[in-house]
């Protein structure tokens, strides 16, 4: 399989080529690359790329090159010029994670928590295991303000920022927008180009939480947003409780919410729509890496649930942070990463993606919400 996406992606250039359309490569120089390299080591960072790349790993990965001509500095540009990254490396276009694999492994296995890397395949639970998920407004009503499960995708065959060209971006687009047609009931919407939007319904669909932003350095120095806005875009059922982004961070990201703490139907949404899309699309994945997506992070169910959750007293404490990661789970602030809580409210999601099941990650989820839950009652 993952052969043949290599294949296709060199078919596409060479097609490309045909058409006497050069697609832009990274052409990152040696000499930038050293630079980035001597820059993540000058500074202090906690950051795992600065963990995981010792001088001796680096030596022997400089001079390796994807077939799009990707190198190491395409993925490490990102980590060496905001020290302030927790993990600091992306994939310049899918082959990076075989041909940095060292690298990429290590910071794997840390982000994740595995002691090897090895992905099972897809399973969002059986009908009997189904019954465990739960409406957490039973337990604790009013404490949860909204419910969201994503998950990201790749195109099979399309390269990631630092690689992709604004043809591969457009196909990408192209090939989702066709995908959208025809969807039923819960998932039927409209496909909105974000080049089309005001600024006013921009501004509000982020406020609401339902658009991305273009406001993210880490992202901003990997590439994601070379071309903005061209070719991006969000597609919403009336009620807002099924969207894909569009180019992004990923080709793709799949999203189900709603108001409350009903995770059960917000994840049963989600399942249905990866069903269906994958009727339509072609995802690229890997041997024991899962669905493959720009940022190790999301690597493996690329699932990412969260909840909004008022937690004044518990989030008050000092060891609140320590508190969450024992239980596998993420706190973020309301308007996303590196964002602060408003009011005690925060986002808190499964941290891992990689080496569990879709069902796993989203049990691992509720049953750390409702410790969460416990906790903030007993204080
Ligand atoms: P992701 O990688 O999952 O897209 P971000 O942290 O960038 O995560 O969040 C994207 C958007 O989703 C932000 O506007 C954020 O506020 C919103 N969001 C995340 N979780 C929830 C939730 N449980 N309820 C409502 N909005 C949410
Ligand atoms: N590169 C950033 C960091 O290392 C983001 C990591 C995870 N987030 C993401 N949106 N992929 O801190």
């Amino acid at each position: 399989m993952y052969r043949n996406y290599c294949e296709q992606l060199q078919q596409n250039r060479q097609q490309e080529k045909g058409q006497k359309k050069e697609t832009k490569m990274s052409g990152m120089s040696s000499d930038e690359q050293a630079k980035l390299f001597a820059k993540l080591n000058e500074g202090k960072s906690d950051s795992l790329l600065k963990k995981k790349l010792t001088p001796e790993l680096y030596e022997k990965l400089k001079d390796k090159k994807t077939k799009l001509g990707g190198c190491l500095g395409d993925c490490i540009k990102s980590g060496a010029m905001n020290l302030n990254s927790h993990v600091g490396l992306y994939a310049c276009d899918p082959e990076a994670y075989t041909t940095f694999q060292e690298l990429f492994d290590e910071v794997i296995k840390a982000y994740h928590k595995v002691d090897k890397v090895d992905h099972p395949k897809l399973n969002a639970g059986t009908k009997e295991q189904l019954e465990k998920l739960q409406n957490l407004d039973e337990l604790a009503p009013g404490m949860i303000v909204s419910t969201r499960v994503r998950v990201g995708r790749s195109h099979v065959g399309i390269p990631f920022p630092p690689c992709i060209s604004d043809e591969e971006r457009k196909k990408a687009f192209d090939e989702t927008k066709k995908a959208t047609e025809g969807l039923k009931g819960d998932l039927e919407g409209k496909f909105y180009d974000l080049a089309g939007l005001t600024k006013e319904e921009k501004t509000q669909l982020v406020e609401d939480h339902f658009l991305f932003k273009d406001d993210d350095d880490m992202l901003r120095d990997a590439g994601g947003y070379k071309n903005w806005p061209n070719h991006r875009a969000i597609f919403h059922n009336p009620a807002k409780t099924f969207l894909i982004w569009v180019n992004e961070e990923d080709h793709l990201r799949f999203i189900s919410m709603q108001k409350g703490g009903n995770i059960k139907e917000t994840y049963l949404r989600l399942v249905t729509a990866i069903d269906e899309l994958t009727k339509r699309l072609k995802f690229a994945t890997k041997d024991n890496l899962g669905f493959l997506t720009f940022c190790p992070t999301n690597l493996g169910t690329a699932m990412r649930a969260s909840v909004h959750i008022k937690i004044p007293k518990l989030s008050a404490q000092k060891d609140f942070k320590e508190f969450c990661e024992k239980l596998n789970l993420q706190p973020r602030g309301i308007h996303g990463e590196n964002t602060e809580s408003v009011g005690g409210v925060y986002d808190i999601s499964n941290k891992r993606r990689l080496g569990l099941t879709e069902y796993d990650a989203i049990m691992e989820m509720q049953e750390g919400v409702k410790k969460i839950i416990e906790k903030e009652m007993s204080l």
